[in-house]
């Protein structure tokens, strides 16, 4: 089996936008609590923050965090987590049926993000609150004036405006597990004037108007055509959410499952482009994937927690433990996201810390990495600069659900301000080897300056607190002679090839 790829500088995508490598934080399980805020810890710096966690999230260089939610934010009354603590009050959180302490809010997560070298990706609640809620929260964020929610901000000790850039207008509205969903008629309304309202107040900042929950959803398509058509003049953005699962144990098809989210990418763009016609607009509209992983080894037990113990404080939820396989989805999940980074010009891992997590915490001990932070990881640090078309010849094959599979998938990244090209590739096929060629003809005086793998005889073989079980390393089987680049690829590897 071969898979032939030429790689030229000319053939480009287009700059990769460094926020295709966000991520997101929801109050949510043990994502705040005992995730990146615990005040008892022996790491914990003077404003509670785990210390070993933002180190570990400065690893993966994440340019942007979405927050508060996820379905958290549809019913978030983000004036309780502001002011003194002692006076917050604890609220019932209807998504996670959990109890939200409001010991930790919006300027935590200020000052948290600073620490931690990101930006903000803030969503309002359009569940149960609507205009006036999501206004006020933009003037205590971001307005200088002497008016009641930027004076607000002053009294809690922030003088300066947080000046959060970019805002999601709600969260996966066409759920009908949402608290507060909506059919696509009132969402479309109710954001467009949100929209407009918030950039009456705050005319720099980006918008996110909600898309699907996925391509699975009844509604999808419909809900982005007529959501579109009433918020396409005020918003940047449309988002994309997607999870994926190995439910029956399937592992080939379970690696196909990025051809899904292509094909995804591929129809509200069609959409998006659809509206723009409609209205004879100039603006062509981008995609924000702001949430995407593998997300299923907990759901049965995540069920039966929510239904038999609610209202706690920080239960284990949603913490899937991922395995091999699962790196492997998440690096074919990336290089969709690279080979669409024309429009896709934001996304986020959901999650960052113990929710569906890349980085995971020990109440007692310290923070680890699972094996879906590798290529995370790699894509962030090697995916930054010019996306290349993929120009690649292989063999395919055929799953369960799936048809004219490639062996390889691949994508490559030029990064003009270091002069290197960085090759991401998976062989996803489950039984054979492939043999993999790579033309750089082009990049005349380029050496390979390091060739990184992770391969696995166990699919199912996962990460622990002291056990690292599942990591990158150097591979020195291969030959770069004359431009051309030839190795054997193996069955179920991801791969990370640098020249420069
Ligand atoms: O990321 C977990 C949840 O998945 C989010 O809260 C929600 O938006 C999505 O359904």
């Amino acid at each position: 089996r071969e898979a032939k790829m030429v790689i030229d500088k000319e053939f480009k995508i287009d700059e990769i936008d460094k926020n295709l490598y966000g991520s997101f934080i929801e109050h949510l399980g043990r994502a705040i609590y005992t995730g990146i805020y615990q005040p008892d810890h022996p790491l914990a710096d003077e404003e509670g923050f785990r210390k070993d966690v933002i180190e570990l999230v400065k690893e993966l260089q994440v340019p942007i965090v979405r927050y508060p939610g996820g379905n958290f934010v549809s019913n978030y009354f983000w004036e309780d987590g502001v002011g003194p603590k002692e006076s917050r009050k604890a609220r019932l959180d209807l998504a996670w049926r959990t109890l939200e302490p409001n010991l930790f809010g919006l300027n935590e997560f200020v000052s948290w993000a600073k620490k931690a070298n990101t930006e903000i990706m803030m969503a309002v609640n359009l569940g149960t609150r609507g205009i006036d809620a999501a206004c006020n929260l933009l003037e205590y964020c971001n307005v200088d004036a002497n008016s009641y929610y930027s004076n607000m901000r002053r009294d809690h000790g922030y003088d300066k405006p947080h000046n959060i850039k970019v805002w999601c207008l709600g969260n996966e509205m066409d759920g009908p597990w949402q608290v507060g969903a909506k059919t696509p008629q009132e969402y479309g309304r109710l954001a467009a004037e949100t929209g407009k309202a918030m950039k009456m107040i705050d005319p720099s900042i980006k918008l996110v108007s909600c898309g699907s929950s996925g391509i699975g959803m009844p509604t999808f398509p419909e809900w982005e055509a007529i959501t579109l058509e009433h918020t396409y003049d005020y918003v940047d953005y449309v988002s994309m959410h997607q999870y994926y699962g190995n439910k029956e144990n399937d592992t080939a098809d379970f690696l196909a499952m990025s051809m899904d989210m292509e094909q995804f990418i591929k129809s509200v763009i069609a959409t998006c482009d659809y509206i723009k016609a409609k209205k004879r607009s100039k603006k062509e509209l981008k995609i924000s994937f702001d949430e995407w992983n593998v997300w299923y080894h907990s759901n049965e037990s995540d069920n039966d927690y929510m239904e038999k113990k609610p209202w706690n404080v920080a239960p284990a939820l949603l913490e899937d433990i991922y395995n091999f396989e699962d790196a492997l989805l998440v690096g074919l999940m990336l290089i969709t996201l690279i080979k669409h980074a024309d429009r896709v010009k934001m996304a986020c891992l959901a999650q960052l810390v113990n929710v569906i997590a890349p980085i995971m915490t020990d109440e007692k001990g310290g923070a680890w990495r699972q094996t879906i932070f590798y290529p995370f990881l790699h894509a962030s640090i090697y995916g930054r600069g010019i996306a290349l078309q993929p120009v690649i010849e292989t063999t395919k094959h055929d799953t369960t659900n799936h048809t004219d599979v490639t062996d390889v998938e691949a994508v490559s990244v030029y990064n003009p301000e270091n002069e290197e090209v960085t090759i991401f590739a998976v062989n996803r096929n489950v039984d054979h080897d492939v043999e993999f060629t790579s033309d750089l003809r082009g990049f005349e005086g380029y050496k390979v300056l390091e060739y990184l793998v992770m391969e696995h005889d166990d699919m199912k073989a996962v990460n622990t607190l002291n056990n690292e079980n599942v990591k990158p390393r150097t591979k020195n089987e291969y030959v770069f002679d004359e431009g051309i680049f030839t190795t054997n690829m193996k069955k179920c590897s991801w791969n990370v090839i640098r020249f420069g």
